[in-house]
């Protein structure tokens, strides 16, 4: 299983910031990427086709859309489909990030419907869950995310390439934070996702992606990679230069 290395670049930069920081990351890490990684961003929508042309020729280097809503078209004001983005050149699309939960008030429901039809359109899907600090101090982690996996993946037909779906923990308090989760509390949820993600989908789930988001920087990157059942990272605010996002892919 290839480690995948993604950045979020969430409400940054426009077409031409964007284009820049792409080949800036090219000119950087393409020639030293090891073979066992995989490099993924996720630009704003209005960047998608500026990033995807710079990143598409290059091997182990794609492109994703940050949300999409699950129709295939109609009247749905400010909303985009899976072949909208795959038409802008995204692979694969995000599910459920915590700012779309917790500032734009998508529910479990919302997030699991997204996550079943990207797929089944063909987009491959990240999953983010994570508990809030007051989930963590009354301890809640578990119960909160067996729930968003529960429902956030209810509808994904049994059928599904587990190389196409992936999880990505993202403790909300570690978000932007600077607080990156300890060692041992990021093996401890990415443990128990493994474990439930078996008890949903069976063996195959050993072959999917769970990735840590919060608070990823290139000094603490390399640890982070080599815990046990850690197969990629997220990164928001260390994701937004081609520097540092090189030294995180290559860490
Ligand atoms: P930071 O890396 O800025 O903490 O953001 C993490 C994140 O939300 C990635 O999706």
């Amino acid at each position: 299983m290839k480690k995948l290395m993604a950045a979020n670049w969430k409400m940054y930069k426009t077409w031409d910031e964007a284009q820049a920081t792409a080949r800036d990351l090219v000119g950087l890490a393409a020639g030293k990427l090891p073979a066992d990684r995989e490099v993924l961003v996720f630009p704003p929508f209005t960047a998608l086709k500026a990033v995807s042309d710079v990143l598409d020729p290059v091997p182990g280097f794609s492109t994703g859309g940050q949300d999409y809503y699950y129709e295939k078209e109609g009247a749905f004001t400010g909303e985009i489909s899976p072949a909208m983005l795959k038409d802008v050149g995204a692979a694969y699309g995000l599910t459920g990030h915590s700012e779309r939960r917790h500032i734009l008030g998508e529910g479990d429901e919302c997030v699991g419907r997204k996550t079943a039809y990207g797929l089944s359109k063909g987009l491959k899907v990240i999953l983010c869950i994570g508990e809030l600090i007051e989930e963590r101090k009354a301890d809640r982690v578990e119960e909160v995310l067996e729930r968003q996996l529960r429902i956030g993946l209810k509808d994904v037909s049994a059928d599904f390439d587990p190389e196409q779906l992936s999880v990505a923990y993202e403790p909300v308090w570690a978000i932007g934070t600077g607080e990156v989760a300890g060692p041992a509390e990021i093996v401890e949820a990415h443990t128990f996702i493994r474990k439930n993600l078996i008890s949903l989908f069976g063996e195959k789930a050993n072959e999917m992606r769970i990735l840590y988001g919060g608070s990823v920087k290139p000094e603490n990157c390399g640890d982070i990679i080599a815990l046990d059942n850690v197969d990629g990272v997220l990164v928001g605010g260390a994701s937004l230069h081609g520097e540092s996002f090189s030294r995180i892919v290559l860490a």
